[in-house]
């Protein structure tokens, strides 16, 4: 049976109409138009559909939307401000850490969800913490100087999701 779940997205008050066992993945995708979180495994094994759950990165594809009710959800929309790019990003940008791209909304929201909790990383701790996101086109040394250029020279800037 649908029941309506409230959560933020982004820092904005959401309500969806729902069934509470669909994933948040198709809930995002589908009823709230965020398309840049992607599918890949499904499965929560390959981290394309990441997103933050009160700063903590969850498998969209994985988790029902019920889960997320009363929440603070984050999404690679979340991250630009104004037009412009979060450092985070423009760093994928400025070191090449893309190529089809399908990766990296989930490569950036755990390296975001790293540097929230870590702020300046060892490349052996984005490593560790990007293990789990999978890269078909190896990017994973350019994902790393990224994220090591965004935590050192940018001095990453949090998203105050509430705020927003
Ligand atoms: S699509 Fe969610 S972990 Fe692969
Ligand atoms: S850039 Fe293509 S899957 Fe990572």
């Amino acid at each position: 049976m649908d029941k309506t779940i409230r959560f933020k997205l982004n820092g904005k008050e959401v309500a969806v109409e729902t069934s509470p066992e669909r994933m948040l993945l198709w809930v995002l995708r589908t009823d709230l138009e965020h398309t840049g979180t992607k599918y890949g495994c499904g499965e929560g094994y390959c981290g394309f559909c990441t997103v933050l759950v009160d700063s903590k990165p969850e498998r969209s594809c994985s988790l029902p939307v019920s889960k997320v009710e009363g929440k603070s959800v984050l999404t690679i929309e979340g991250l630009s401000k104004g037009g412009r790019l979060h450092p985070l990003q423009q760093a994928f940008v400025d070191n090449g850490a893309l190529q089809c791209g399908y990766c990296t909304p989930g490569m950036i929201m755990e390296s975001y969800a790293l540097l929230m909790r870590k702020p300046n990383p060892t490349e052996a701790e984005i490593a560790d913490a990007l293990e789990g996101n999978i890269c078909r086109c190896g990017t994973h040394k350019r994902v790393i100087a990224a994220v090591r250029q965004a935590s050192g020279a940018l001095k990453m800037k949090v998203v105050d999701h509430d705020a927003r």
